[in-house]
């Protein structure tokens, strides 16, 4: 195919997705179920974050889009620009699929990263195609130099697998730059195992295979999408989302990089995320060199029937992103998340909820704003609380809710949205270290359809979505037996981010 022609069926797809989100995104708007703070996309499907980067004054987010159903097909990279991370606006698609290389039919232009050079932002993403043998991936390139209108390479793909790489396992390139020199992490498998494949490149556009960065030996599954390496202090963390690792769908590794080499070597390991709802986070460096997080606040396990997408999809739309998060290590290398001070610019400061001690025998309700978009904050009081479980019911009608059970008997923390919503199911548990402790630490951030809870400092985190009807509004701390004692409670309403207007150019 002609570049001309190439062109031309590019600048066709573009203009007609474009004109499609344009025509359906006001009923997006209007759903009663948009997250009213979180990410989501103008219409359709949105999954991974790609592309996550600051470039020329402002955030970029792009993410995995389809925007023509609330379906995963067809991928697109979607695009939007903000000046805090809080209030965004939606621009044009980035990334259309329209080559060979990209020409799967369902498809297109899978996850990938940015990375400016020489003031130009470059993406690397993974282009499907489709000659039999599934989604055959490759490695791509495509820039930019006005931050809105994209060109792909004429030179891709850049990047084919290994022969002994299989075609349709060999996705999401990270690209990071080490001591003057680029370098990129592919998600790959070999024989069965994972592997993070690691490419070096003195411009973007010539890769060369270095090493086997890290790989999993069977005991962290058979994929690994979307690896980030980034470093964090004097140490670098590897994170991924494993596949075949039973429960485990987001985990992070701490320790050392030989950039020479090529090689990583981990001293600590932990779940980024222990929630039903937080898959394929991207982690990018902000010009105050927070290391900020973004996850998909969704996951695919509830996917395999190709039937049920959740309530949302009725109304054009499916998929949001969690809140973003900063990133850190604590001094015995795990890594803690805490939502983005940026945040609290939402805060309803007027009508904010304040309790110094709280003494709950049996129940006792919380009000914070409208109980459906809020940010609440507590300590147990881990000394004078004698029940063996407390539990704090969210989104609650009645008996009905997302409940949340610090059980301090057997020290372990659990989600069940079992009797949530009437259509979600499952419970996420993790362990919960009380040990020398008399205090514990919760964070809460509450939105029309998801929740997260940032525990101990931020070491143990789970995201887990909620579609309650927006009746479902009571916060209530009960427990069975015993006290439970509560100190420092603040609760703020958090404003709804103004719908972002779909204010691009269609021609
Ligand atoms: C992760 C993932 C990636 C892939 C993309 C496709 O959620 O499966 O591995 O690139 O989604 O949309």
């Amino acid at each position: 195919m002609s570049t001309l022609m190439s062109n031309q069926i590019e600048q066709q797809m573009l203009l007609r997705a474009n004109g499609f989100i344009a025509s359906h995104a006001s009923t997006v708007a209007e759903s009663k179920m948009r997250q009213r703070y979180h990410f989501m996309g103008p219409a359709g499907w949105i999954n991974d974050p790609n592309g996550l980067v600051f470039f020329r004054g402002q955030y970029h987010f792009f993410y995995q889009f389809n925007p023509y159903e609330p379906f995963w097909s067809h991928m697109h990279w979607g695009h939007a620009i903000s000046d805090d991370l809080v209030h965004w606006k939606h621009l044009p698609i980035a990334l259309a699929p329209s080559e060979e290389y990209e020409c799967h039919p369902r498809g297109g232009c899978f996850s990938g990263s940015a990375i400016e050079k020489d003031g130009r932002l470059y993406l690397i993403y993974t282009g499907t195609s489709n000659h039999g043998n599934g989604f055959e991936q490759t490695q791509c390139v495509a820039w930019t130099d006005d931050g809105i209108n994209f060109v792909k390479y004429e030179g891709n793909p850049v990047l084919s697998a290994p022969q002994e790489v299989p075609t349709d396992f060999f996705r999401d390139p990270k690209v990071f730059e080490h001591e003057g020199k680029y370098f990129l992490v592919c998600g790959a498998q070999k024989n069965g195992r994972a592997q993070a494949l690691l490419y070096t490149s003195p411009d973007l556009l010539h890769w060369e295979f270095m090493n086997v960065l890290f790989e999993s030996r069977g005991e962290w599954g058979f994929m690994w999408e979307c690896p980030d390496f980034f470093p964090l202090g004097d140490k670098w963390v590897f994170v991924c989302s494993p596949m075949g690792a039973g429960e485990r769908t987001c985990i992070y590794f701490v320790g050392d990089f030989d950039g020479r080499r090529g090689r990583f070597y981990p001293q600590t390991s932990g779940e980024v995320d222990w929630g039903l709802d937080f898959y394929a986070p991207q982690s990018f460096r902000a010009p105050d060199s927070r290391r900020i997080m973004v996850g998909w606040a969704n996951g695919w396990d509830w996917m395999p029937t190709w039937k049920d997408w959740g309530p949302t999809w009725r109304d054009g739309w499916c998929g949001a992103f969690g809140v973003p998060r900063e990133v850190a290590l604590d001094e015995k290398l795990h890594l803690v998340s805490q939502p983005i001070r940026e945040l609290a610019s939402l805060r309803d400061a007027d009508t904010k909820t304040e309790i110094d001690s709280l003494i709950v025998e049996s129940s006792c309700d919380v009000p914070v704003g409208d109980g459906i978009s809020y940010d609440l904050s507590f300590e147990i009081d881990l000394d004078s609380t004698t029940t063996r479980c407390a539990a704090l019911l969210l989104r609650a009608k009645g008996d009905l809710g997302l409940l949340v059970e610090c059980d301090i008997e057997n020290a372990e923390l659990r989600l069940s949205r079992d009797t949530a919503d009437g259509w979600s199911a499952g419970v996420s548990r993790s362990p919960l270290c009380l040990m020398g402790k008399s205090q514990l630490d919760v964070r809460i951030c509450v939105d029309v359809c998801s929740v997260e809870l940032f525990v101990d400092g931020g070491r143990v985190v789970h995201s887990i979505n909620d579609f309650a009807p927006l009746e479902n509004n009571e916060i209530r701390f009960q427990v069975d037996d015993g006290q439970l004692v509560i100190k420092n409670l603040v609760g703020y309403p958090l404003k709804a981010v103004t719908d972002p207007a779909l204010t691009f150019e269609l021609h």
